[in-house]
């Protein structure tokens, strides 16, 4: 018996929307790496079967779901074959979301399809996913975890035209922690990070100018953006045993940016 078992997540079945894209691919592979079996889902098969792929080439366990989870019955669809192929489910990790970098609107002016837009993509599409695995994590009756990821915008404004995002990415925040508040009776722990800026294709447009990432750069203490591998630890963290009296928490990977507000 190793204390790195209580990192493990050998025997866990875990859910991952958005599992094609940047972020959701390297948390799907730190799953899958750390011993779980993991639905990848994204809006397309092909993008779903690309990341599987090399999660089995690795030795890993993966069902891959092509989804749309803005539509409740495709969430639906993405929970039962998860637990039909695995026999439970009992981790979702919510990677479906971003988007600001497309629109970008002065606060007095930011137009409402803008608004609604982000809000589906970030909110109501962490809504429906987790509905559809927590009533599955409940009908299980054996707990389980959902990890969502915010953003350092829910608590930090940024004069670049944010403002559906920094309110969605509160609106995640908040929900974390009702979330947790309200799933504990079912043993279901609930927790969020909050990175800062990311190297990923949905902020190149911005990284891409060296004069807005040389002001972002500045801010951050350890003095770079993240990369997506510097968030799968804390979310094996998140997922495993090792954080059993943890919920309703959202972690700050920022590079200590949010330590100098
Ligand atoms: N990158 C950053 O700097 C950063 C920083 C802080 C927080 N975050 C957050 O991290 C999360 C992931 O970001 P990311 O950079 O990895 O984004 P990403 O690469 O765009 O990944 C998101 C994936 O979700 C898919 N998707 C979107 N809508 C969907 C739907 N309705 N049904 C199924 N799949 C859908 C996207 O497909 P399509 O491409 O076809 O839409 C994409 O493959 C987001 O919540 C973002 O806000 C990112």
């Amino acid at each position: 018996m190793s204390q790195l078992d209580a990192f493990s997540l050998a025997g866990r079945v875990a859910l991952v929307p958005g599992g094609g894209g940047a972020i959701g691919s390297a948390m799907a592979t730190a799953l899958a790496g750390a011993g779980a079996k993991v639905t990848v889902v994204d809006r397309t098969q092909e993008l779903a079967d690309a990341v599987a792929e090399r999660i089995r080439a690795a030795g890993g366990e993966c069902l891959a779901i092509g989804a749309d989870v803005l539509q409740e019955s495709e969430c639906e669809r993405m929970v039962a074959s998860t637990v039909e192929k695995f026999g439970r489910l009992d981790i979702i990790v919510n990677c479906v979301g971003g988007g600001a970098g497309k629109v970008l609107f002065d606060a007095q002016e930011y137009p409402r399809d803008a608004w609604d837009w982000i809000y589906e993509l970030n909110v109501r599409s962490t809504l429906l996913a987790t509905q559809a695995a927590v009533r599955a994590m409940i009908a299980g009756g054996h707990g389980g975890r959902v990890l969502n990821i915010s953003s350092v915008r829910a608590s930090l404004g940024i004069n670049a035209g944010y403002s559906a995002y920094v309110a969605a990415k509160g609106a995640i925040s908040s929900l974390t922690r009702q979330w947790a508040t309200e799933w504990a009776k079912h043993g279901i722990n609930v927790n969020a990070i909050s990175p800062t800026f990311v190297d990923t294709p949905q902020v190149a447009m911005l990284l891409d100018d060296p004069a807005f990432k040389a002001n972002v750069v500045a801010r951050i203490p350890l003095g770079r953006v993240g990369g997506t591998g510097d968030l799968t630890g804390a979310a094996i963290f998140f997922c495993s045993d090792a954080s059993t009296f943890v919920t309703g928490q959202i972690l700050g990977i920022d590079g200590g940016l949010t330590a100098t507000q």
